[in-house]
This record gives structure tokens, C-alpha cells and sequence, in this order.
């Protein structure tokens, strides 16, 4: 399984931006989070001219909680992408990076006095209203500055996406947006529309992350529409836009059975223009917001290994013999989290036969498998792996857990390896320590 700029140079090393991995781990050390720069463009890429072949009126939006620092802010706006921020620090670091203010979303499902000021104040793109007592600060706020604020309402579209159900979010238990059984949807609508501080801009909703099937987002849309349609019906509102959220599926394992952008978009943009034609209710502009779907691919984390042991288990499904590198939960807490299953390619003999079975420890101080079961040539104490489809929700997870710095983030592209995240230090680490 190769993804991006991924090969095998003619040292059988692992290659990635045209750069040799082995040269990489050396220069900045481990773990090292690497992003294929080139394949992040081309994704990008990929996302708006295949939804502009399909519809005139699409907006991609990146959803920066996949991964945020300040080159990827500006690859991301270079790219004409708009972006989604789910808190302050997000926001913060998109303005710092000079990102477009008209061009941000802020996201959240209880979004602060002073995140909201924020977000006021930079007079960014929209604000995504997620319950009516944000409404009501919102609304205070937005009349204490003189301001007329674009938002969209978020509903609970009550599709249940065939996912980890920790990353579930538009099912009726969901704690997220307005639910429309309830009526809530139309009141806070309602309220929008009556307020003179907003200006609606349209609906949103999300179901959901890491879904392959994409019925869930064809019933989305359907949900979507049948809920602007009774909005206009009632209200004698015509919401213009619709945001449909992310949630398409990255590849992390050979046998992952994904879709492709291309059907993901037919899927969205038919659905949408049959459910319009069947409500009678006029095509409205779309917005979509991948964030792993553009990144995660896009990513790999290079470990050392310190140990290998093997353990006298009975585990009928658990190889016994166990790598011990240099990282795990506080780089990549997704193993322990959702279950999420990963690929391993050995860094120096990338071409080797990948078919020994290891299970992947980190060296936290819990048992924090990374891989259970990862096929690798014969591996020994001192070799270099690396970690595929590490681009979202690695980083932006990260942690200090055992109090070990995060590591370095360097982004690859023709042959250039350039620093775009220091690793930290053990001053770092005790900062905010008082
Ligand atoms: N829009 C909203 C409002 C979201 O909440 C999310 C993700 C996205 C877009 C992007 O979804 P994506 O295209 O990346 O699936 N930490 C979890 C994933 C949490 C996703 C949260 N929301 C994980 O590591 O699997």
C-alpha cells in the first residue's frame, strides 16, 4: 500500500516527497511526524475540481481538527480552500497564519464569550449556531459590537453513520446542532431569522468521520432538504446554502474498501438535487468539509524501535514477538481511542517481503498497542518504521502523557524537507509549571 509520493528509492529505502526517510529520522530525529506536502496539494485539488465538474457551487471547506499549524494553514488557503475551525486555538492560529477571515468557520458545540468575541472581532467568514443559549450570547455580543454576524444552524440530521460511535455525531442521541423532532430546529431558526444581529446564512450538518458507506451521506442530504424545505414552508425562509459536513473515509489498511471523491460528490450532488426536486425547493449552494478525507493519507510517523521481545502469550490472534519504538499514545492516541487500525512499512528494506508478523507497542507506560497484528520483514533493535495515514488526528491529538515532548512535524516535497513544527523540549514540557 503506497499512498502520495510514497516509493521505494534505489537504496530499497522508504521515499516520501522525494526524500529519503532513513536521511529524514536522521536529520530531525523520532518520532518525526512527516506530511507529504505534494499529495496534500493534490487532494485539495482533487476535492474542488471533482465538485466543480459536478455543481457550479461548491465550497471546500478544510476542517483544521484534523491537523492545524501554520503551514498548513497557508497550503490550505493557497490551495483557494476555505477552512473550519472548532475552537480558539484553531481560530488563533489561523488568523496568525494570515489565513482569510472571510474565508473560516467557527465550529463548536459550546463555543465561549470569548471565542465568540474573537471570531466577532476578526469578522470571519461564519459562525455555525450549535443551542439556543449561544443564540442569545451570540445575538448580545453581536449587538454590543454593532455587528451583523453571518451564522448557519447546525442540525442533527438523525442519520446514524456506520462508524467507531465515538465519532458519531448526527444521530438522534447526538449531542450536536438542533434536533428537528423536537421542534428546536424551527424555533431556533426562528429565532435567527428574528433577530437582527444574524444574517442566516444556510443549514449545516455533520454525521459523522471515517464513514465508507455512502448511503449515510445520500440520507443526509435528503434530511437536509426536507428540513429547509419545511423552514420555507413555514417560515418563508429559502436557505441558500447547504454545509454537509465531512466525514469520508481515509485508506489505513490495504483491505480498507473506501470510496472515491468522485463518488462521494456524485453521491452528494444527486442526492441533493433529487431531494430538491422532490420538495420543490430550489437548489441551494453546497459546502463540504473534509478534513481526514484531505490529510490523513497525506501523513506517516517514523519511530525507532529500542527492543524487540518476545512474550510467552497464547493469544491465538497476537503475533509474539513485540517491537517496542519510540512513541505511541501521547503521538497517536487513535489506537486506544477507536480501536483504529494502521499499516507499518520498514523504513530501510521498504522493499523487503512485509510478512513476519510483529505487534507494535509504544513505550507509554499502559499497554498502548499501536498495531496489533503488522506484517514487516525481520525487524531489530535500532530499525526505523514507519506508521502510514497519519496525517489526521495524530498530531492534533497529541498529548504530553509521561510528560515526553510532541515530537517535530516536517513537510516533504520534491526533495525539500522543511521544519514546519519544532519538537519539543523538556522545557517545553514543565512551561506552565508554577
Ligand atoms: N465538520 C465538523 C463539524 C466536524 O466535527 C468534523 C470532524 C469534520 C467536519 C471533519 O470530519 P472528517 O472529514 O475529518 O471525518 N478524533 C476522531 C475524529 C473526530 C472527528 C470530529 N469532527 C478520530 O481520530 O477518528
Amino acid at each position: 500500500m503506497w499512498l502520495g509520493t510514497q516509493c521505494v528509492n534505489a537504496q530499497g529505502h522508504l521515499e516520501i516527497g522525494s526524500c529519503d526517510a532513513v536521511a529524514l529520522a536522521e536529520q530531525f530525529g523520532t518520532p518525526l511526524y512527516v506530511l507529504d506536502e505534494e499529495a496534500l496539494r493534490a487532494r485539495c485539488r482533487e476535492y474542488r475540481a471533482t465538485f466543480a465538474a459536478l455543481k457550479q457551487d461548491v465550497t471546500i471547506i478544510y476542517a483544521g481538527k484534523a491537523a492545524l499549524n501554520r503551514a498548513i494553514c497557508q497550503i490550505i488557503a493557497e490551495e483557494g480552500l476555505e477552512l473550519d475551525v472548532a475552537s480558539g486555538g484553531e481560530l488563533y492560529t489561523a488568523l496568525q497564519a494570515g489565513f482569510p477571515r472571510e474565508r473560516i468557520h467557527l465550529h463548536g458545540v459550546y463555543k465561549t464569550d470569548d471565542e465568540l468575541r474573537m471570531a466577532l472581532e476578526a469578522g470571519i467568514g461564519a459562525i455555525v449556531l450549535d443551542n439556543f443559549e449561544e443564540i442569545a450570547r451570540l445575538r448580545a455580543l453581536a449587538h454590543a459590537h454593532n455587528r451583523t454576524v453571518p451564522v448557519l444552524i447546525r442540525i442533527a440530521p438523525e442519520v446514524e453513520a456506520d462508524t467507531h460511535p465515538l465519532i458519531r455525531t448526527g444521530q438522534r442521541d447526538s449531542k450536536f446542532g438542533f434536533h428537528w423532532l423536537n421542534g428546536d430546529a424551527l424555533l431556533a431558526t426562528e429565532q435567527v431569522l428574528n433577530a437582527p444581529e444574524l444574517h442566516l446564512k444556510g443549514f449545516h450538518c455533520h454525521i459523522g468521520s471515517q464513514i465508507s458507506d455512502l448511503s449515510a451521506f445520500q440520507a443526509a442530504a435528503h434530511a437536509m432538504v426536507a428540513f429547509a424545505a419545511a423552514v420555507r414552508q413555514q417560515l418563508g425562509y429559502t436557505a441558500p446554502l447547504l454545509n454537509l459536513g465531512g466525514g469520508l473515509a481515509a485508506r489505513y489498511t490495504p483491505d480498507d474498501q473506501l470510496p472515491s471523491i468522485q463518488a462521494y460528490a456524485e453521491t452528494l450532488v444527486q442526492a441533493l438535487r433529487t431531494a430538491c426536486q422532490q420538495h420543490n425547493f430550489p437548489e441551494p449552494a453546497l459546502a463540504v468539509e473534509p478534513g481526514r478525507s484531505l490529510i490523513a493519507e497525506a501523513g506517516i510517523t517514523l519511530y525507532r524501535v529500542g527492543a524487540v521481545k518476545r512474550v510467552p502469550h497464547d493469544h491465538p490472534h497476537l503475533p509474539r514477538e513485540y517491537l517496542i519504538v519510540d512513541g505511541g499514545i501521547s503521538d497517536n492516541p487513535r489506537p486506544q481511542l477507536y480501536s483504529a487500525r494502521y499499516t507499518a512499512r520498514h523504513v530501510s528494506r521498504a522493499s523487503a517481503p512485509h510478512d513476519r508478523p510483529y505487534r507494535i507497542m509504544g513505550k507509554h507506560c499502559e499497554t498502548d498497542p499501536i498495531i496489533d497484528c503488522a506484517l514487516l520483514p525481520e525487524t531489530r533493535a535500532g530499525d526505523l518504521i514507519a506508521i502510514l495515514t497519519t496525517g489526521a488526528y495524530a498530531y492534533s491529538m497529541s498529548s504530553n502523557y509521561n510528560r515526553y515532548p510532541r515530537p517535530a512535524m516536517v513537510a516533504v516535497r520534491a526533495g525539500t524537507a522543511r521544519l514546519i513544527v519544532v519538537r519539543e523540549t523538556y522545557e517545553d514540557v514543565i512551561r506552565h509549571d508554577q
